[in-house]
């Protein structure tokens, strides 16, 4: 088993005193709001105790998902690159950079040159820069694939940026580990996910990530910069989990196939419990009902329709969103020599 540890927007305390060349810039607003809101919000001794914990589990990797610093100040991307050093071998920590990171322009080429050992995909020799992400590690049957949404914004603003470059290389990344069998795990600071936090920390590119995902597929993507723990899911696969009569709850990586239940070595709990049951559809609804289909059958021929909110109404596909006609084909073909429960 690979146990991969995550930590992100560790926002490291205090912060050093800035010059006022250091502040004529964005920083400004950024340093009031440090000195009202987040000033001692992240103590040594909390990070202290995370830190304790995290070696007390001894995982094989760490993935830390950006904003390490609050300004960008040279003497905190310092302090942060040797509470890298501290936290174990780069081989094993990888991280992103987020908002914080790249405050202020240029701050963003210093991340890249200070924490270059923690932000290199395998063989890579080449300097780090914008353009080297997503970077590729792969440890054990684990792709580790760092993205970057990090960019200087303008004051009040944390925005990040998944641009169309970057989504390209994502996609070969995801379709060569996918081959190898590996189990993808991006890294991304923003939260791919719409509604997620407010309008001025939103990433811009949600829709162009999301359809990255849908197309070549990712078993896990951590995030960060909301503060907040949270649990989302995107494109057709997922977790296979199940009420029935609002009694049982079937919950599980096993899918609910023949095939899984002789051949697969996977897992399906199913759990007598009218109470979680309750707890899981008020968590599929509140979490899940924005960024996932509802199958029906159809009233004129009872063929399986999918449904998803679009605006305020519904959008309903006749066909399965995402599956391209030569793979439809296939398997139509397919059924027609293997048995339905075996494809
Ligand atoms: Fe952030």
């Amino acid at each position: 088993m690979f146990r991969l540890a995550h930590i992100s927007d560790i926002h490291l305390s205090p912060l050093p005193a800035p010059t006022l060349r250091e502040l004529i810039s964005k920083r400004i607003t950024g340093y009031i709001n440090w000195r009202s809101n987040r000033k001692g919000t992240m103590t040594g001794t909390t990070l202290d105790a995370l830190l304790a914990d995290i070696r007390e589990l001894a995982p094989d990797h760490v993935a830390v998902t950006g904003d390490l610093v609050n300004l960008a100040l040279d003497e905190e991307l310092e302090t942060a690159r040797r509470w890298l050093q501290a936290l174990g071998d780069p081989a094993n920590v990888s991280v992103v950079p987020g908002n914080h990171d790249a405050y202020v322009p240029g701050a963003f080429d210093k991340v890249c040159r200070s924490w270059a050992p923690w932000m290199t995909g395998d063989g890579v020799n080449s300097p780090v820069d914008r353009n080297s992400f997503p970077y590729l590690r792969v440890r054990a049957n684990v792709a580790l694939i760092g993205v970057t949404t990090a960019r200087a914004t303008a004051p009040f603003m944390a925005n990040g940026f998944f641009m169309e470059g970057q989504a390209e290389r994502l996609g070969k990344v995801l379709d060569a580990t996918a081959k190898e069998g590996l189990f993808r795990a991006i890294m991304i600071h923003h939260p791919p996910v719409r509604g997620a936090v407010s309008q001025h920390k939103r990433l811009f590119g949600i829709s162009r990530f999301n359809k990255v995902i849908r197309r070549h597929g990712a078993e896990l993507v951590l995030h960060g910069h909301s503060h907040l723990p949270s649990l989302f899911a995107i494109g057709p696969r997922g977790a296979k989990v199940a009420v029935v009569d609002r009694r049982w709850l079937l919950v599980g990586s096993m899918n609910m196939d023949g095939r899984s239940a002789r051949s697969n070595t996977e897992v399906g709990l199913v759990i007598d419990s009218a109470d979680l049951a309750e707890e899981a559809l008020v968590l599929m609804n509140e979490y899940w009902s924005n960024s996932h289909y509802r199958l029906r059958l159809a009233e004129r021929d009872q063929r399986v329709e999918w449904v998803a909110p679009d605006g305020d109404g519904t959008a309903v596909h006749r066909a399965e969103p995402y599956v391209s006609w030569f793979k439809r084909l296939r398997l139509g073909v397919m059924s027609m020599f293997i048995a339905e429960d075996l494809l």
